[in-house]
């Protein structure tokens, strides 16, 4: 059969993204990032984002049906993500969905976003089930078995903060632009990462929990203490700071990763895979340890491109076709889920 061509929505954060996939074909994917709206702020803010996504959503959708250049009624399935995520800005897509649905009579498909980034190998590399899937953004970090698209086991994950937020906060500490992985993992390549010993935090404990707040308490501790001895940071002192702070991140998910592998491992899956998802993995330091630990087992690592690793729609389209494959329907009582563990 021709594949299916799938208009994806995706609100549940801080970014307005469409997109439009046929197949394994990102035909258009178009992301409008609000960073600049909440800068200010030092955080998002759910009202300011709901507001953004509102205004943004039926633009975002006629962009990405005009560069895949389709039309509506070219499209079999509208998915859209109906949580987890701040409600305002999961509900205004959910609406746009469902306007869009009961117009056309298009198929909806309510997606969780969590699985949408962690069924994204699946779009780029045509990967198998079982595979684990280390899921690390600014919102999450968990290890999964994926078995299924709609069958998801969770090994363990954060305790605290996720790791992306613990890199956004030890940017804003450090005086550095937001997104904050981005301007650390910068400043880390020009530093020394043994300078600053940041503590491992949950090495000792079994299992494949992590936690990254006690982290961003050291970061804060050496921070202040250079401060309060020199009287300020040299730039050479922020990029000392930001490889420590970085390596401890990099050793911890490679630690927990080695273990999350034993569980998976016991499967005998038969081309053994681990996968990353969300902005984190973007982070080429976190990415060595990950692929090096990988090589120790013979687990093949792949790690999406980084335009679908952090948030996009594409990620939803693709996910929405597989769950129509399986048979999931939805209709005008689907529903916007703040809470929605996979
Ligand atoms: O997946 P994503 O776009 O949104 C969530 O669902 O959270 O991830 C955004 C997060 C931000 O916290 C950002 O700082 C982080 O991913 N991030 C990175 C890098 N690029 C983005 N963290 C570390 N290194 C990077 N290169
Ligand atoms: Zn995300």
């Amino acid at each position: 059969p021709a594949p299916l061509t799938v208009l994806g929505l995706e609100s549940s954060c801080d970014d307005t993204a469409a997109a439009v996939v046929r197949g394994q074909t990102v035909l258009s994917s178009v992301v409008f990032g609000q960073t600049d709206l909440h800068q200010a702020f030092g955080g998002v803010v759910p009202e300011i984002a709901a507001r953004a996504h509102a205004e943004k959503l039926d633009i975002c959708v006629e962009r990405a049906l005009a560069e895949a250049d389709v039309g509506l009624s070219d499209i079999d399935v509208i998915a859209v993500t109906s949580g987890p995520g701040l409600i305002g800005g999961v509900l205004s897509g959910v609406m746009c969905a469902k306007g869009l649905s009961a117009a056309t009579g298009t198929p909806l498909v309510g997606v969780n976003h969590l699985a949408g980034h962690a069924l994204t190998p699946r779009l780029t590399d045509d990967l198998r089930f079982p595979y684990l899937m280390l899921l690390v953004s600014g919102g999450h970090c968990q290890f999964l078995i994926a078995h299924g698209p709609d069958r998801f086991e969770r090994l363990g994950g954060t305790i605290d903060d996720a790791p992306g937020e613990a890199f956004d906060k030890a940017a804003r500490m450090l005086g550095l632009a937001q997104p904050g992985g981005p301007s650390v993992e910068a400043q880390a390549k020009q530093g020394n990462e043994a300078r600053f010993k940041f503590p491992r935090p949950l090495l000792d404990r079994p299992g494949c929990d992590l936690s990254f707040s006690g982290l961003k308490t050291a970061l804060l501790r050496a921070r202040d203490s250079l401060a309060a001895e020199q009287g300020g940071l040299t730039r050479r002192d922020v990029a000392d700071l930001c490889a420590g702070f970085q390596a401890a991140i990099r050793d911890v998910l490679a630690e927990k990763t080695r273990r999350a592998l034993v569980d998976y491992l016991a499967l005998a899956p038969a081309a053994p895979t681990l996968a990353v998802a969300g902005g984190v993995a973007a982070n080429m330091a976190i990415r060595g340890g990950l692929q090096a630990v990988c090589d120790e087992s013979g687990t093949n690592f792949t790690a999406p491109p980084l335009r679908l690793c952090t948030d996009n729609a594409a990620m939803i389209a693709f996910a929405g076709a597989e769950l129509y494959a399986l048979g999931q329907r939805d209709d005008l009582t689907l529903s916007a889920r703040p809470r929605w563990p996979l």
